[in-house]
């Protein structure tokens, strides 16, 4: 882990209340996850609707959880998920609700240009304490903290999809991102239950972590696919079955959502244009510009409905 030498003279004490903004798949999620183990959370999204739809979807998720947990005691089963909803509450205006907020926490869409005019708007409005970190998957944290004066206070917290599934939480921290606030963003993952690894920071903008394996294999295998080399049905069942993947690349592509799938392909790209590894993809561009951005909205390279 790289961290430099400034360090704030706020120490941070345990994070308890934690802001959520995004509450799509992973805001959902995370909300989820810190809701069960105690957090008071508040999640944030751009109107109503979207986030009457997250609380449906972090009920929903519990109650896979309960089906097994209380698998004989329905009536614990629901106090249960009571109880975690009431740790969870919904607003559309982060401004108002950060004043309280231990951890500013970002999972919306992965353009560097809406995290930096979030943050930037919210580091003016948040107490000192306060930390800000993002569920990025493929940009510098460093870039993200720029529009931010809080550069000791800014670290990246990368979960995985499923987030109430997947044991992994990467810490990123960047050259300017404080010992005390690198610990504290581990301690808090080890408090959700999570396993935590510490990452160097993503200097390149090319990312050496889980995120460059995860999505590599995928990549490949909607170049092999475009070169008619199998078709997306028989890739995925070779992955699974060959190689013991849960899911097919196809598969998780729908999965974690073509548009940010997009995202990151891009970035790579862009960052390293010389590579032919890191070419764009008709096919994912062209799915991506009909909206079929996977499981999340009905279609992708499968259909849903
Ligand atoms: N909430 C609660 N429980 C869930 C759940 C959710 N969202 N999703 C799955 N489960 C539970 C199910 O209830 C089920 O429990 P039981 O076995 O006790 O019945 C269990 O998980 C298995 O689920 P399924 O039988 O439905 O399906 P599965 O065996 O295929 O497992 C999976 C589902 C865990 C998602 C598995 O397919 C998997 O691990 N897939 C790969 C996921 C992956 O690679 N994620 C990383 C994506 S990349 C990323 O996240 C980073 C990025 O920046 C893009
Ligand atoms: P998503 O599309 O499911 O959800 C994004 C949510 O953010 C939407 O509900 C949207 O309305 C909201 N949003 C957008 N701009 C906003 C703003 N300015 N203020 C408040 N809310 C806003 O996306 P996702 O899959 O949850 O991904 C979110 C972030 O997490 C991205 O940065 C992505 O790269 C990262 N990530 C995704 C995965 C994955 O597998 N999908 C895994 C790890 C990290």
């Amino acid at each position: 882990v790289i961290r430099g030498l400034s360090s704030s003279a706020v120490r941070n004490a345990a994070i308890k209340h934690v802001t959520i903004i995004g509450g799509g798949q992973m805001g959902a999620g995370i909300a989820q996850v810190a809701a069960t183990t105690g957090h008071s959370v508040v999640l944030v999204d751009t109107n109503e609707e979207i986030l009457k739809k997250s609380a449906k979807g972090i009920e929903g998720s519990l109650k896979r959880v309960v089906k097994k947990k209380f698998a004989d005691k329905p009536d614990a089963g629901a106090e249960f998920i009571a109880k975690v909803m009431a740790n969870v509450s919904i607003s559309t205006d982060a401004a108002s609700v950060v004043g309280s907020t231990d951890l500013v926490l970002e999972a919306i869409v992965e353009n560097l240009k809406i995290k930096q005019g979030l943050f930037g708007a919210l580091d003016k409005v948040a107490p000192a304490h306060t930390i800000f970190a993002s569920n990025t998957s493929s940009l510098p944290i460093t870039d993200i903290a720029s529009s931010t004066s809080r550069l000791d206070r800014f670290g990246g917290l990368h979960f995985f999809n499923p987030v109430p599934m997947m044991k992994l939480v990467e810490v990123i921290g960047t050259s300017a991102t404080s010992q005390d606030t690198f610990d504290s963003l581990l301690a808090f993952s080890k408090a959700l239950g999570k396993t935590p690894v510490s990452c160097k920071v993503r200097s390149s903008g090319i990312p050496y972590d889980t995120i460059h394996y995860v999505h590599h294999m995928p990549f490949r295998s909607i170049r092999l696919h475009e070169r008619g080399h199998g078709s997306k049905e028989d890739i995925d069942i070779a992955m699974k079955l060959g190689a013991g993947y849960p899911m097919g690349p196809f598969e998780l592509l729908d999965y974690v959502g073509l548009d940010t799938a997009k995202f990151i392909m891009d970035g790579w790209v862009e960052k390293d244009p010389g590579n032919p590894l890191m070419q764009p993809s008709e096919m994912l561009n062209k799915l991506v510009a009909e909206g079929k951005f996977g499981k999340k909205t009905g279609e992708g390279f499968y259909k849903y409905k």
